[in-house]
């Protein structure tokens, strides 16, 4: 074929102006990587390129240049010619793999749930209507005020050192947890927060002790990082791992929700949280503590929640972590974790080697936010709110499957989980709920393999209590339809 074919096939139709020598460009591009303009093939003069395709001969020169500057055509005395590349190694690629995408790990990963947070009963969703964002607004005005070219660049490791100040304080208050500023690195994400513990605290092929069920972020995290998972059951008391498995299975790492265990709702007991700390040596294990929505305390009136894990034995390899996405909201990002002292400085390094530092602006609000008490009238309203959401659904739930159901959790936090041993395969009711614009969370999603108890996870945080009884009753009519 000669060259005027290919290039009159190339060439039309174009657009005109600067649009029509970007296509020139990116045509002659794509048929140089094809093979269909060969090496060493001579390409017209600029001047005849532009008469015969009626564009400006600047145009024809631009497009010619920048190819040139890119490497797939050379210029000489003898006119501008295709350059001899390799190309065989991009022809063999094929168009669309169907194995080996992505890693063997990656196919691993449970699936995530993101577009269903604003639908009733989303598990671990805070009502985001109910976020005092004039207030929240007020603080980030104010930090943006006080901007300077420091806090545009990277953040330092760590976070800024006033919500380090801020967050210490405010766990030591309400949480017990003991440690100094220097301790409290803010990271964007609890799930960044277990990504890193992953990463940093354990090998590939060490061994992660999860709970079971088990939130399948975190799993997803040891996952990614190449550790092997041991699932230990869960009871009415948390983890409960026999003495024998701490020889058979020693743990690398231990992952935790002790104030409120996700999904199940069951709290640690004191005495379980004393044995993992009697029996964690530094060096040789770390356990995290993943405290992710017990600010939202709902024990019986006169009890408090057990607090921190951490805060009962300070020196302990315990990573005690949290995040802003239930007392704020979840697309704000922002989680911390509290490293023993004497892991402070190794920790730290290795954090800033792995992950750049930002949002310095929103961290600073989020101090200001903090220090002037805001948040913490804000926990205490919600969780008022929440309390009474929470009864109503149970309520609900009993009037509509029976005064018998098992429910478990809400001593804390914002979601209950429903035992339905009898009904359909929970996949298949969580298929028909999302017909009906609901969003509860198949229950047997949390054990590996799904093979676990059949059930609904059911968050309360968006559901107004005044629409609940209806949202459980249209629930249930999807349940005995299937
Ligand atoms: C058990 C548990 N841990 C940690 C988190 C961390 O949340 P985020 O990544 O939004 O900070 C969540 C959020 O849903 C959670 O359910």
């Amino acid at each position: 074929m000669s060259l005027d074919l290919i290039l009159a096939d190339l060439l039309l139709p174009l657009p005109t102006g600067e649009a029509r020598q970007q296509q020139l460009s990116c045509l002659l591009k794509t048929a140089i990587l094809s093979g269909r303009l060969p090496a060493g093939m001579r390409l017209p003069g600029s001047r005849q390129l532009a008469g015969d395709f009626r564009m400006a001969r600047n145009g024809v020169l631009y497009a010619y240049q920048q190819l040139i500057a890119e490497g797939f055509l050379t210029a000489d005395r003898g006119g501008t010619r295709v350059a001899s590349l390799p190309l065989a190694a991009s022809k063999a690629l094929p168009a669309f793999p169907e194995h080996g995408v992505l890693s063997r790990r990656a196919g691993q990963l449970g699936a995530a749930h993101i577009g269903e947070a604003l639908l009733p009963f989303a598990p671990g969703v805070a009502d985001l209507n109910a976020f005092p964002w004039q207030a929240w607004a007020r603080c980030l005005q104010a930090a943006w005020r006080m901007v300077s070219a420091r806090h545009l660049a990277y953040a330092p490791t760590g976070g800024e050192p006033a919500l380090r100040r801020s967050v210490a304080s405010f766990l030591a208050a309400r949480r017990g947890v003991n440690c100094t500023p220097e301790q409290v690195f803010i990271v964007p994400g609890g799930q960044v927060a277990l990504d890193a513990c992953a990463r940093l605290l354990a090998d590939p092929g060490d061994l992660v002790w999860l709970e079971q069920p088990c939130y399948q972020t975190a799993r997803n995290a040891m996952l990614a990082a190449g550790l092997r998972v041991q699932h230990v059951a869960v009871d009415h008391d948390g983890m409960a791992p026999a003495p024998a498995l701490w020889q058979s299975c020693p743990p690398r790492l231990i992952y935790l929700t002790p104030a409120h265990q996700y999904p199940t709702g069951s709290v640690l007991s004191l005495a379980r949280r004393l044995d993992f700390l009697n029996r964690l040596s530094p060096g040789e294990h770390w356990l995290i503590e993943d405290d992710y929505d017990s600010e939202f305390n709902h024990a019986r009136a006169g009890s408090r929640p057990l607090p921190a894990m951490q805060g009962l034995h300070p020196d302990a390899p315990v990573i005690y972590t949290g995040t802003f996405s239930k007392l704020l909201y979840p697309g704000l990002r922002i989680a911390y974790l509290v490293v023993p002292r004497w892991a402070v400085p190794a920790f730290g390094e290795a954090l800033a080697s792995l992950y750049r530092g930002g949002q310095a602006v929103e961290q600073r609000a989020l101090a200001q936010f903090l220090d002037s008490g805001r948040l913490t009238r804000h926990v205490r309203e919600m969780a008022g709110v929440y309390r009474t959401r929470q009864q109503v659904l149970r309520e609900a739930l009993h009037s509509h499957f029976g005064p018998a159901v098992k429910i478990t959790g809400g001593q804390a936090g914002l979601h209950l989980t429903l035992y339905l041993p009898d009904a359909p395969p929970d996949e298949h009711i969580v298929e028909a709920a999302a017909g009906q614009g609901i969003a509860v969370r198949a229950l047997s999603r949390y054990f590996p393999d799904g093979g676990g108890d059949n059930g609904l996870v059911l968050g309360y945080g968006m559901a107004d209590a005044a629409h609940i009884p209806a949202l459980v009753e249209r629930l249930a009519r999807a349940v005995r339809g299937i």
